[in-house]
């Protein structure tokens, strides 16, 4: 951790409060002989899966283990997210689903974090309506959990505590990470962007960026575990760097990574069209381990609508943007985001995103119907669409996207690709998964300890959203 003290938080207060907890869940093994049980829900994106790793890695350094139920857990924790209200609905219902285990289970801790959490007016319903829950905290002072939880458990009273901003990067906090093979690597918090439909920046504060140090420490310290695959996680990857001592951009952080023996595969999410420059481009196509894959989500394909989401730049840029990054880069996947349903946005919008998406091509597009976040510009405006017609939109697009995404993955039938394996294939046992250098998802018979290996597959059918093949050769 970079400093003693955090928003008068003391390094030491949250150590003590570590051991102090561990005691007590000692004591109570050394008691029954069993130990007290977590379970995390995890809603949202990377951001908040890689946050949910660090509450693991500090509820076990507290002596808690991981549990396979909320019926044996003893502490259930929801991290949620705000981005659509659909994600929000979601939480609320699961939360209420708990209150029968809560009445036959008193000593059961439940608490909420995450991006909910940040807005007041969220924080403020869940304390009414939810009387049985224990604890709340935000995105912002994950850190402070152990001094939360020991509060919880000395006072039998619900904690809440949600800060508003955190300047500081809290370094070297415990994590347990979900997978082997792969790892997410946070290079920067935050955003600055206040794109008008969007909560983000009001829930996760404003643009910091961690120091490269501190980056390739990580990066390294996973490559001695066995880790093959590092995803650089940030809101605008692409702005990484502002603010630090260290003069350096998001491509010198590429060809440094690039450089770090046992990590093979770099892939980062996400790109900001405005900001994607020639040098991110060059830097894609020169360092090796860099994959063939880019999110970059576009999410209009109509002028106007893009200004009103205050997204800067143009329809024309961005196919630019797409020429540019396919000839530099030969066989390089793009996927998107679309937003359909925008306030204002009429037939002729729509038609001008269906355009751009034929003329893109996009791998895969994630495709969403606006939802009005309170607080935001875009709840503000005039001409909200009716649901009707955002569903209507919706299929549309969806429909042809599927075709697209069909077609560039049939064009893939017979290739061999290089296969990092990553697990048991969760649709059939008797497959393993993996993803192509381009992050498609490829299901294929083999035996289970080729997991954390690369094999070379060759492709035999393309589905819209997946690939099956056959292992050729091992590498
Ligand atoms: N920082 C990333 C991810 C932001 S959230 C980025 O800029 O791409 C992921 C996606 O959710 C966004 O790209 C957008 O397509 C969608 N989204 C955000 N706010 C939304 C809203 N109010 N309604 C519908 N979709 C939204
Ligand atoms: Fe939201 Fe825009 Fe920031 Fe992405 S860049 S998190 S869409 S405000
Ligand atoms: Fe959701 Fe928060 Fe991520 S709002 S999309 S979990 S940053």
């Amino acid at each position: 951790m970079g400093s003693n003290t955090i928003h008068d938080i003391k390094i030491d207060d949250i150590k003590n409060a570590v051991i102090e907890v561990k005691n007590i869940n000692d004591n109570y093994y050394n008691k029954t002989g069993d130990r007290k049980r977590y379970l995390i829900y995890t809603f949202g994106c990377q951001m908040n899966e890689h946050d949910t790793e660090i509450i693991s890695g500090i509820l076990e350094e507290m002596g808690y283990e991981h549990a396979n139920s909320a019926k044996e857990s003893d502490i259930i924790i929801f991290n949620t997210c705000s981005v659509r209200e659909h994600a929000e609905n979601r939480v609320l219902g699961r939360i209420s689903q708990l209150k029968p285990l809560k009445n036959t289970k008193p000593d059961l801790i439940i608490g909420i974090c995450g991006c909910m959490m940040q807005e007041e007016n969220m924080k403020n319903y869940v304390l009414n309506h939810y009387p049985y829950i224990d604890l709340i905290f935000g995105t912002h002072n994950i850190h402070e959990l152990p001094i939360l939880i020991n509060k919880v458990l000395q006072s039998n009273s619900a904690v809440c505590d949600v800060w508003e901003e955190n300047n500081d990067i809290i370094e070297n906090l415990p994590v347990i990470r979900k997978d082997k093979v792969k790892a997410y690597v946070n290079i920067m918090y935050g955003c600055n962007n206040f794109c008008s439909y969007c909560i983000v920046p009001y829930v996760r504060g404003r643009e910091r960026s961690r120091e490269p140090e501190d980056i390739i420490g990580e990066i390294k310290s996973l490559a001695e575990d066995g880790y093959k695959e590092v995803t650089l996680l940030g809101q605008n990857v692409n702005s990484y760097g502002h603010g630090l001592k260290t003069k350096i951009d998001f491509p010198d952080l590429l060809y440094m990574i690039n450089e770090i023996d046992g990590i093979e595969r770099i892939r980062f999410t996400t790109s900001h069209p405005k900001d994607l420059s020639d040098k991110l481009i060059y830097a894609m196509r020169d360092c090796q381990k860099v994959c063939e894959h880019i999110h970059l989500p576009v999410q209009s394909g109509s002028n106007q609508i893009l200004r009103l989401m205050n997204r800067h730049y143009t329809k024309e840029n961005y196919l630019e943007l797409v020429d540019k990054l396919r000839s530099n880069i030969p066989g390089i996947a793009i996927t998107t985001d679309i937003i359909v349903g925008f306030p204002g946005e009429t037939d002729a919008d729509f038609m001008e995103t269906m355009d751009l998406v034929r003329k893109a091509e996009f791998d895969l597009a994630y495709t969403f119907i606006y939802s009005i976040r309170v607080g935001t510009k875009a709840a503000q405006m005039e001409n909200q669409i009716p649901e009707n017609i955002k569903h209507e939109r919706l299929d549309k697009l969806i429909e042809l996207q599927n075709s697209i995404s069909y077609e560039k993955n049939s064009n893939l039938v017979n290739n061999i690709e290089p296969v990092l394996v990553e697990e048991i294939s969760k649709k059939d046992p008797n497959k393993l998964s993996g993803r192509t250098r381009t992050n498609k998802l490829v299901h294929f018979e083999g035996d289970r300890s080729l997991i954390g290996n690369f094999v070379n597959v060759k492709i035999t059918e393309a589905r819209a959203y997946t690939l099956i093949g056959e292992i050729e050769a091992k590498q």
